[in-house]
């Protein structure tokens, strides 16, 4: 298909794109199911895909990346701003001519032999006025496909747009250029360099040599989070790494719940739990990213910009994620997980094995070949609208009203399963010092622990002080119409190093204080670390947790704070002049409470 807009901008956009790609063809994506299922066969034609057997999962897919290609490459994410000051200590900078000097050699004929497609897509529904718009080109036909459940993509958008300049301009190749007719393609085309590249004040991305995940879906993380939270921060809204689902007691009232986990930390979880409390009801609104700006009424509403769930795969099951199981029956893109013999997909913690299977890596495998047969950071790619739980409201172009925040990571001691800060201000520093175990969603970083305030460190687009300010000054601006903020904990452990709590559908009796709190009805206690459950306000009815575990759960770990001011102080001292006065009043404080 050919250009679908006049927009000059859009035109001159792409025009310099193939300019620089050097594409056998350039083709304008209009958003259809038939173009969808044409992209599909293509990926199947060529060998990236394989159709999945249909009796057991319709119109849907299996790809296998190249192994060196399976995650989010951070030590190769700048974001280049013209000040390095602007990008500040926690990401990687380059002057964004260099940048662009660099990555325009790459690109000089990147796509030879290969289609370039133009991808206009809607971050959040179209003509939202939280919405945001992007034109998106690559050469990667699986990001395409992703992009289409993920995101609103086609004419409609570019119809939206009309002649406005306001559109993030996203360029991505997979970095394998076929120069000579006939030149054979491998499965997964990328490069062994790569660079996920961002132009704050220019709102542009430029991404090359993966095809994965975040790396190439640039609606996602480069769009949705870094340019975005840029955006957020000059005209005060927020752009945050965060679930957002709708929380209904049994006498039908609902409140609104968003919560910023790092990575692989439980957000697709949470987002689609079945509540184990009877009467209780959750629904789905989003699973990774929230845009959240104020009401006429003074409140912040929120959107899902996305359309689809980028989930990760080992460890979903029907008794994990029911709801997330019943999403994948049909029409989803399923990327490094094993293929069954009877042509169905499997992954480590969906149940009971197959006899036999093929692994991420094409290799035979069977139970006892002592490997996982799933990557870590396998993943399903799904339509939100196909959540059995998803919210009515899930599309509402004003966003929902967000009542709560949850902060929460990956932490084995220390941090008790739920507390309430005292105040925005300490919810916004109870953010600042979050921090987690690494996770296989970023390459090369599992095992130790890594601050990742509010879930944002690989995420946020300019200087982290900046952006810690930013939260503050929306507090100041909303007052006590802002969401009371908690930080979760689901991850504690043992000292025979197993998780003291079952986490999951049971993190509902959490959710179910926290509800309370905001109706001011659940009893809480106050602690030099906030606001703990009170003895008995949390409904522990028919949980199988013994009452030592109960009280380990809950316990203010006064030694264990104490004995982390210094790793605090040591990550505040990153962010330099830039730290908010606030953040370190709330630390002196802390401090003081502990002592006493
Ligand atoms: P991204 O898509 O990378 O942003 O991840 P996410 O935050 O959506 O994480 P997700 O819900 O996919 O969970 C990641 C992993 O954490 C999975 O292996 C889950 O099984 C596990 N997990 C999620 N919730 C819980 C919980 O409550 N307890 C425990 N122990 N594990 C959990
Ligand atoms: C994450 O890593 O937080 C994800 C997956 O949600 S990706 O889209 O690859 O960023
Ligand atoms: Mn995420």
């Amino acid at each position: 298909m050919s250009a679908t807009t006049s927009n000059p901008k859009v035109l001159a956009f792409v025009e310099e794109a193939r300019a620089l790609f050097k594409p056998e063809s350039v083709y304008w994506c209009d958003g259809s199911k038939v173009e969808y299922q044409q992209i599909l066969k293509a990926l199947v034609d060529s060998g990236t895909a394989q159709w999945l057997n249909p009796a057991k999962r319709p119109n849907s897919i299996i790809v296998r990346s190249d192994p060196a290609d399976v995650a989010r490459v951070e030590d190769q994410t700048f974001i280049c701003s013209k000040a390095k000051e602007d990008a500040g200590p926690t990401n990687n900078w380059a002057d964004p001519a260099e940048m662009k000097a660099t990555l325009s050699k790459l690109y000089d004929g990147a796509m030879a032999g290969r289609m370039m497609y133009v991808v206009p897509y809607s971050m959040g529904p179209v003509g939202s006025p939280i919405a945001r718009i992007g034109v998106m080109v690559t050469d990667s036909a699986y990001a395409v496909a992703n992009m289409h459940i993920m995101t609103r993509v086609g004419t409609k958008v570019l119809n939206a747009l009309g002649q406005s300049e306001d559109f993030v301009r996203g360029m991505h190749t997979v970095g394998a250029p076929l120069p000579t007719q006939g030149t054979a393609d491998v499965p997964w085309p990328c490069s062994k360099t790569k660079y996920i590249t961002h132009y704050p004040e220019t709102r542009e991305i430029w991404s090359y040599g993966s095809g994965y995940g975040g790396n190439a879906l640039l609606g996602k993380k480069c769009h949705a989070l870094r340019i975005a939270s840029v955006q957020a921060r000059d005209e005060g809204w927020m752009a945050e790494h965060m679930l957002i689902l709708k929380l209904t007691n049994p006498e039908g009232r609902s409140k609104f719940i968003a919560a910023a986990f790092p990575s692989a930390c439980g957000k697709t979880n949470l987002a689609m739990l079945n509540p184990t409390i009877p009467g209780w009801k959750a629904e789905t609104v989003g699973d990774d990213i929230c845009w959240m700006k104020f009401g006429a009424d003074g409140r912040l509403y929120a959107i899902n910009p996305e359309t689809g769930f980028f989930g990760v795969a080992p460890g979903t099951s029907d008794e994990s994620n029911y709801n997330a199981m019943r999403t994948l029956n049909a029409n989803c893109i399923y990327s490094n997980v094993a293929l069954t013999d009877n042509g169905d997909v499997w992954w480590e913690g969906m149940g009971a094995p197959p006899a036999h299977a093929v692994d991420w890596l094409r290799r035979s495998w069977t139970p006892s070949s002592g490997r996982p047969s799933a990557h870590p950071n396998s993943r399903f790619t799904a339509p939100a609208g196909q959540c059995p739980v998803i919210a009515k409201e899930w599309e509402d172009p004003n966003g929902v009203p967000i009542d709560a925040i949850l902060f929460g990571g990956r932490r084995a001691s220390t941090v008790p399963l739920v507390s309430e800060a005292l105040n925005w201000q300490h919810g916004t520093f109870l953010g600042s010092i979050m921090a987690s175990e690494k996770t296989a969603a970023a390459a090369d970083t599992k095992g130790d622990m890594r601050r990742d305030p509010m879930a944002m460190l690989p995420f946020c687009g300019y200087h982290m002080g900046d952006y810690f300010a930013h939260w503050l000054k929306m507090g100041e601006k909303g007052g006590a119409k802002m969401p009371k903020v908690f930080y979760v904990n689901w991850f504690r452990k043992s000292a025979a190093g197993k998780f003291l709590w079952p986490g999951f559908a049971e993190n509902s009796r959490v959710l179910k204080w926290i509800f309370e709190r905001c109706d001011g009805t659940a009893q809480a206690v106050d602690t030099p670390i906030g606001r703990l459950p009170a003895e008995g306000s949390l409904d522990v009815n028919g949980l199988n947790v013994d009452a030592a575990s109960m009280a380990e759960l809950l316990k203010v770990d006064k030694e264990g704070w104490k004995a982390e001011i210094p790793s605090i102080k040591e990550h505040f001292a990153t962010f330099g002049a830039k730290l908010p006065k606030g953040l370190t009043d709330e630390l002196a404080s802390l401090e003081t409470r502990l002592a006493s």
